[in-house]
């Protein structure tokens, strides 16, 4: 039976856990050969690949810094190597240094930068070139598909977490402005905006019974989200079936971002 993404190459960044991963398994399962960013833990990323090769699909785990221009073009070599190029790409890495704004360091505020903006500056660059240069392929009405990882923080202040809500913000921006400047090339350029989905990253907010009551405040539907829910709405953001979607966030919350706390009129 013919898969939404079949005969499409993805790339995804950050995919040895959380939404990274889940994103990289959906996208697997919809038919898509996969390349497998990772930072520091390999082990992880091979596993992965590994399971989807079993499975029947087709995926290579690579290490990057996405922060770095020659690892980032590294990656891009590796898809062309091993899958000849690469059709939809998922800006996703990104870290959490959280602190007290007057206690966070400078340290903590550039690498949160450099990897959560900076590394979807590099990554997404390096593939409109690649887009470019291969030209139209008959797998999708787009060149190529760009979903950039971004946050319910994007749009959401968040105390403590400056460096994050800085990051997320900026994504907001650098996503629609590239989507504006590349759509006339049949460049499809989109972000997904995650609430709270059940990961290492957030571990504390649900890891015990008072954390997840407390979480589940802001939470209008009532649950966390799973990392199969942003894989759901990235298989759709990648295919054709959303091909006239063309610069939007698309916020998969359980409502996060619909103000709970004024539900009973604040
Ligand atoms: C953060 C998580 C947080 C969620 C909702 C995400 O972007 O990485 O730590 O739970 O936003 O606040």
């Amino acid at each position: 039976m013919e898969k939404l993404l079949d005969h499409q190459v993805a790339l995804i960044t950050g995919a040895s856990s959380g939404i990274g991963s889940g994103v990289a398994q959906a996208l697997a399962n919809a038919g898509a050969a996969v390349v497998l960013n990772y930072h520091s833990h390999g082990e992880a990323a091979e596993a992965l690949a590994d399971k989807i090769g079993k499975a029947g699909g087709r995926a290579i785990a690579v290490q990057a810094d996405v922060a770095d221009p020659a690892q980032v073009e590294k990656m891009f070599d590796a898809c062309r190597k091993h899958f000849e190029s690469v059709d939809i790409v998922i800006a996703n890495s990104g870290v959490q240094k959280d602190n007290a704004f007057t206690d966070m360091t400078l340290d903590d505020w550039k690498a949160v930068l450099a990897t959560n903006l900076t590394g979807q500056f590099l990554t997404t660059q390096a593939a409109v070139k690649e887009f470019r240069r291969r030209g139209p392929r008959p797998v999708s009405k787009a060149l190529g598909k760009i979903i950039c990882m971004s946050s319910v923080h994007e749009l959401i202040p968040w105390g403590g977490h400056v460096n994050y809500a800085a990051s997320k913000g900026g994504i907001q921006m650098f996503m629609k402005s590239l989507a504006q400047e590349v759509a006339p090339e049949r460049i499809r350029v989109n972000s997904i905006a995650p609430g709270a989905i059940r990961t290492p990253i957030n571990k504390d907010a649900w890891d015990t019974e008072a954390a997840l009551e407390k979480l589940l405040k802001l939470i209008p539907y009532g649950r966390m989200g799973e990392t199969e829910d942003i894989g759901k709405a990235a298989v759709w953001l990648a295919s054709d079936e959303s091909d006239y979607v063309v610069g939007t966030t698309l916020f998969v919350d359980g409502g996060m971002t619909l103000y709970p706390g004024f539900a009973d009129n604040g």
